[in-house]
């Protein structure tokens, strides 16, 4: 059985976001989701396009052609008081509801649990029943490598700190994957000062990367990319080198010369099988995957294993590891390889424990917007306002000021940072009335990343090692997703599988269009409170006390901890 993606009814041209002021749906928050459909699909913005692929492997926008002309034309014709259902990509239903809810409803790739594995959802995938969302590539609020850029940023800084009490200078860090998001590492490892050598199987991402000023330079053999990268540890200089090569093979190669970079991570695919290239000729491997994809899956869980092992033996020689979300330890372990300790802890920490959580306590996370203008100069004025209002936050300042001087605008406009509760509904409002006054030309859409504080179960990345041992509780996500249609989101999606693989999570993605409108700021009030609210709520929940601490100082109501002061 193959996939049905109904090719024969792919646009003859390629799909890029309407921009500017004119509406082809009849309202605003209808016309942002089908723009910022578009906007995933656009060939700048997309992995693979042509299939509908987003990021991650095979995250997709749209379950098939058909279903994509389908859910434009619904949006086209959605009334304002109206809602689309959307079930794993496809529109399955329209509901009468009123103009303050909610506009699109989305469910993508979820199975009830004892079901949920990968071999199912590729069975049901390939009856035409379901399609891999990802996190962002379903939910339509994915804005092209920058999304994962600050993220990176982020930890890459936080690691710096953590491990140097500085930044990376004269660091070198080694990682694979420069595809969709793992595009991000090489950019954010240099704006934090280090050295990265980045290996990617495919020679036109890698030059894609150098061409969009992601990536420093291209190399065909390490030999050549560790002459640049002693010249740079010599010189204390920023730099990234793309490798051409198979991760498995240039870390064993790594052993072998007995050299140990200083940090080790990866972004490959590895969450899905068909997804992580085994060693071998690229063309060929790709060939067995086409002709008989169980092979593939066995020959890229070996080369998993020759990774991890590396990657282990690198860390008794003193390296600094973390998984960074992909589920590589995950697929190890399936392989056989032992990976845990005695205790049952992976033998290195994922990146959420390691570096994150304490900004997820705060209720801090990825907070993103797009400008559906498509006018760059949108953007730049709230940057402006942003500035303008958290004066004392010198970790934005330092992104705004480097995102403005190296990150490219692809796509339709956008900006990431990570804010934290209160300060998420403080920005809503300035957004919305920079609307409402006509200092930026069309309505902004906000949203975040599902990787958010509140959003998202999944014991191998964002809930590993929880306090309370709570990683795999996954009431959570349906929670902020509940919350979030009652406090009246414009889009809200629940998904399966995002970043570890299916039945590894359960997340949550959520949007808010700034209209202008004074109805709009009262929805964007109750929204961008309750959203990152969830966050602070599950990790008092598991017993952190920075976050037991900010829900007291910012009244954020739990009832169990009123109970619990008043026996005091
Ligand atoms: N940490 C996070 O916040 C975060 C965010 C998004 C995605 N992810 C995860 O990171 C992974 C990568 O996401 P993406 O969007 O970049 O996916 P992608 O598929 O766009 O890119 C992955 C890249 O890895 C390359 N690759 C695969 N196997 C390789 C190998 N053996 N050697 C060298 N290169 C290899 C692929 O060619 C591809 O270009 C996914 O598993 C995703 O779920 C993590």
């Amino acid at each position: 059985m193959t996939r049905p993606m109904y090719m024969e009814e792919k646009p003859q041209k390629p799909v890029k976001a309407a921009q500017g002021t004119e509406l082809r749906c009849k309202t605003w928050e209808a016309e942002a989701a089908l723009r910022m459909m578009e906007n995933n699909l656009d060939p700048d913005v997309a992995l693979v396009p042509d299939e509908l692929i987003v990021y991650g492997g095979s995250g997709r926008a749209a379950r098939n052609w058909r279903a994509y002309h389908n859910i434009v034309r619904a949006l086209k014709d959605l009334e304002p008081d109206e809602t689309l259902l959307v079930q794993s990509g496809k529109p399955v239903g329209v509901i009468k509801t009123y103009p303050h809810a909610s506009r699109v409803l989305i469910a993508n790739a979820n199975i009830v649990p004892k079901w949920s594995t990968q071999e199912n959802f590729d069975k049901y995938d390939q009856m035409g029943l379901t399609m891999y969302g990802q996190m962002t590539a379903g939910s339509w609020i994915y804005i092209a490598t920058q999304g994962i850029l600050q993220g990176t940023y982020e930890t890459v800084a936080a690691l710096a700190d953590t491990h140097y009490h500085s930044d990376l200078k004269g660091k070198f860090v080694l990682t694979a994957g420069l595809g969709a998001m793992s595009g991000a590492q090489p950019l954010a490892i240099t704006m934090n000062e280090g050295i990265a050598l980045i290996v990617e199987v495919f020679e036109d991402r890698v030059q894609q990367k150098v061409n969009e000023g992601y990536c420093d330079i291209l190399c065909h053999t390490l030999d050549e990319a560790l002459t640049h990268i002693e010249k740079a540890k010599t010189n204390q200089t920023p730099l990234s080198v793309g490798l051409v090569g198979n991760i498995a093979t240039v870390a064993a190669e790594l052993i072998q010369k007995n050299i140990t970079p200083d940090i080790i991570t990866d972004q490959t695919s590895a969450h899905d099988l068909l997804y992580y290239y085994p060693e071998g000729n690229l063309q060929e491997k790709l060939n067995l995957r086409d002709r008989d994809p169980e092979q593939f899956k066995k020959e890229a869980q070996a080369s998993i294993v020759k990774h991890v092992t590396a990657i282990l033996q690198m860390q008794e020689r003193g390296a600094i590891c973390f998984d960074y979300g992909n589920n590589l330890r995950g697929q190890a372990e399936l392989a056989g390889l032992k990976i845990r300790d005695d205790k049952g802890r992976f033998l290195y920490p994922g990146f959420v424990p390691a570096y994150i959580r304490p900004l997820f306590c705060q209720g801090k996370g990825p907070f993103r917007w797009a400008a559906l203008s498509g006018d760059p100069q949108d953007i730049l004025r709230i940057d402006k306002a942003l500035l303008e209002i958290f004066p004392e936050d010198k970790m934005l300042d330092r992104w705004i000021n480097k995102a403005q001087k190296s990150v490219p605008f692809i796509g339709l406009p956008s900006r990431v940072c990570w804010l934290g509760y209160g300060d998420r509904a403080k920005f809503g409002k300035v957004i919305n009335d920079l609307v409402a006054s006509g200092e930026v030309k069309a309505p902004i859409v906000i949203g975040r990343d599902h990787l958010d504080c509140g959003s998202v179960a999944s014991p191998n990345r964002e809930t590993e090692g929880m306090k309370d041992g709570s990683d795999a509780i996954a009431d959570w996500p349906f929670l902020n997703a509940l919350g979030n249609v009652a406090c009246g989101a414009d889009w809200v999606s629940i998904h399966n599988g995002g970043g570890v693989g299916i039945g590894y999570s359960t997340h949550a993605g959520m949007v808010i269009v700034a209209t202008g409108t004074k109805e709009k700021q009262q929805r964007l009030q109750r929204v961008l409170t309750c959203d990152p609210g969830l966050g602070i709520m599950r990790h008092a929940d598991a017993g952190y006390e920075p976050a037991l601490k900010i829900a007291q100082q910012k009244n954020v109501n739990i009832p169990w901890m009123q109970q619990n002061n008043e026996c005091l």
